[in-house]
């Protein structure tokens, strides 16, 4: 399993509910690599999602409220059930903060976007990637996004 997410300076993946950047080569690089596969993440990311589900893609949803139903996506009670529902090697964990947390001792590759910017009023975070568990193995150049002028590179790590 993989995991896939933008982190700022410190760990920042969040605040109030919402992603703290959004860069176009990010979102486009997110759907080539999630597209046709099999995405995993928290009840709160989903409904954070502009126009629900993400198309092209098999959603999971893990929450505990069992009742729920959400339309394009199925549940798991956990991330170990969504992993075995999902049955797939090319799964994706897309967050947030709590799933990752959770996902991050089960993945096997992580995919990251760093972004060179502090979130001052960050309220979600990720956790530390500890290099005696993981091993740098793709580092792209810093990039400018344009709109915004926030600096990030793309990165991976794989399990030692
Ligand atoms: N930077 C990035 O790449 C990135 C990516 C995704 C999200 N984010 C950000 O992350 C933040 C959201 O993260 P979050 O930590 O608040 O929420 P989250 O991880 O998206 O979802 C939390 C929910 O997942 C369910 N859950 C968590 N652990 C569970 C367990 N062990 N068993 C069953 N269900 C479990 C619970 O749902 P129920 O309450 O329904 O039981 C819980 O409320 C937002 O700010 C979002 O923008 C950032």
């Amino acid at each position: 399993m993989n995991i896939i997410v933008a982190i700022a300076r410190d760990g920042a993946i969040g605040r109030g509910g919402d992603q703290p950047f959004y860069i176009r080569e990010d979102l486009r690089r997110f759907k080539a690599l999630t597209t046709g596969h099999t995405i995993i993440m928290g009840r709160r990311t989903f409904e954070a999602l502009p126009k629900g589900a993400l198309p092209n893609r098999r959603n999971i949803v893990i929450t505990r409220q069992t009742e729920l139903s959400f339309p394009g996506a199925e549940t798991a009670a956990n991330i170990a059930d969504a992993i075995s529902l999902a049955n797939d090697p090319e799964t994706y964990v897309i967050g947030g903060g709590q799933i990752y947390a959770q996902a991050l001792p089960l993945a096997e590759k992580l995919y990251v976007t760093e972004i060179d910017a502090d979130v001052p009023d960050a309220d979600t975070y990720f956790p530390a990637i500890d290099s005696e568990q993981w091993e740098l193995t793709e580092a792209g150049q810093w990039l400018t996004d344009e709109a915004s002028g926030v600096k990030y590179r793309f990165v991976c790590y794989s399990r030692k």
